[in-house]
């Protein structure tokens, strides 16, 4: 029988290499896509020994290659996309985020295949009343405040999305996900503040925190992660939303003394608080509580995170220990 072809966007990024080693071992063929603007190679170097994987490297934002690519779709997953602009570059975060999407939805109803948006957390912005269900609203900060750049970019996906099943009558599920956090992720905050955390407390630095540490996150290990998205993939049937994600809460300043902690550091635990106003680029603000009500997810999808957060820590302080004497090595060597 002929497998059933996949195009994963942001394939060798964090999230997209872990969904595409899913599907190759669930027996699909695996298109990914990728401008390595932010992934690496290094994350595909699992589904590049499968016979079933194929990769190119191009911009989402170029119709007529990536068309090209994903010729023979039966689902296109689209994670390829710029995220929270904190150094500047809000033009990168909304222009790929709806050309790229645009140019996603094209192609999904030219090859009539199923489409998965990932979403985020960050559209429920400001909301006070947690946790968030999938109608909860909106609440999305001044337009000043460069952040909400990604929030409005995803929103507005969101939208397009659910505006081509109305049109063309493709199915489009929407997965909005709560901080995922393991192996492969970007090192920097670009990757969310526990890569940060872990790598200061290898290289034995103070942690540093945004504002007063008070505001929480709920993390989720990335197999739980993928395996909720996965399942929206398979079993979803269309114009649904889904948050996936952990509902353990936990304030930034704990994640970091648990960080501590789980590394053996022998370092004190230094943590260096550092104000809004300080952080660099155009005013910040930040979202104080973050909790999904995954309880749909749970019904329809199967969807339970598994890994505690410890568990998921302890493995991720592992493999983040191992890049970093690798490079502590490399650079000793040179
Ligand atoms: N990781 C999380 O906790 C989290 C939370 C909420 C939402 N998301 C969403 O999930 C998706 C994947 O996130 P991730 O954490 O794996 O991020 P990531 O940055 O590791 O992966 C994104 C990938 O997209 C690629 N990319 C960016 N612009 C591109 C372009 N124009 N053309 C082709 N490729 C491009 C990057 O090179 C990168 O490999 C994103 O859409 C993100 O917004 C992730």
């Amino acid at each position: 029988m002929k497998k059933q072809t996949i195009v994963i966007t942001g394939v060798a990024g964090f999230l997209g290499s872990h969904l595409a080693d899913t599907f190759l071992a669930r027996g699909y063929r695996v298109v990914g896509v990728d401008n390595l603007s932010h992934g690496s190679l290094a994350n595909l170097v699992e589904a590049r020994r499968s016979p079933d994987f194929e990769f190119h490297e191009l911009d989402v934002c170029e119709l007529e290659r990536f068309a090209k690519a994903a010729k023979g779709a039966s689902y296109i997953a689209h994670l390829a996309a710029f995220k929270i602009p904190r150094y500047g570059k809000a033009i990168d975060t909304l222009l790929i985020n709806s050309q790229g999407s645009h140019n996603a939805l094209q192609i999904a109803v030219a090859e009539k295949a199923k489409f998965v948006l990932a979403s985020t957390s960050d559209v429920y912005g400001k909301n006070p009343n947690i946790p968030f269900s999938e109608e909860s609203d909106s609440i999305i900060g001044p337009s000043t405040v460069a952040r909400w750049s990604y929030a409005a970019s995803k929103l507005y996906d969101e939208h397009l999305a659910l505006a081509f099943a109305d049109a063309y009558g493709i199915p489009v599920n929407i997965v909005r996900i709560f901080g995922s956090y393991g192996p492969r992720q970007n090192v920097t905050w670009w990757g969310g503040p526990q890569s940060v955390f872990i790598g200061a407390i290898l290289r034995g630095e103070e942690i540093p925190i945004h504002g007063d540490g008070k505001q929480t996150r709920s993390f989720t290990y990335v197999s739980d992660t993928v395996s909720g998205i996965a399942a929206m993939i398979e079993k979803g049937s269309s114009g649904e939303i889904f948050n996936i994600g952990s509902t353990e809460e936990i304030s930034i300043a704990e994640l970091a003394t648990i960080i501590h902690r789980l590394s053996g550091s022998k370092v004190p635990l230094r943590l260096k608080f550092i104000p809004y106003d300080e952080i660099g680029g155009r005013r910040y603000e930040d979202v104080r509580r973050r909790v999904p009500d995954v309880s749909k997810a749970g019904r329809l999808l199967g969807f339970a995170a598994k890994v505690g957060l410890e568990e998921g820590l302890k493995r991720t302080i592992d493999w983040q220990r191992a890049l970093y004497e690798a490079e502590v090595s490399l650079a000793g060597a040179r």
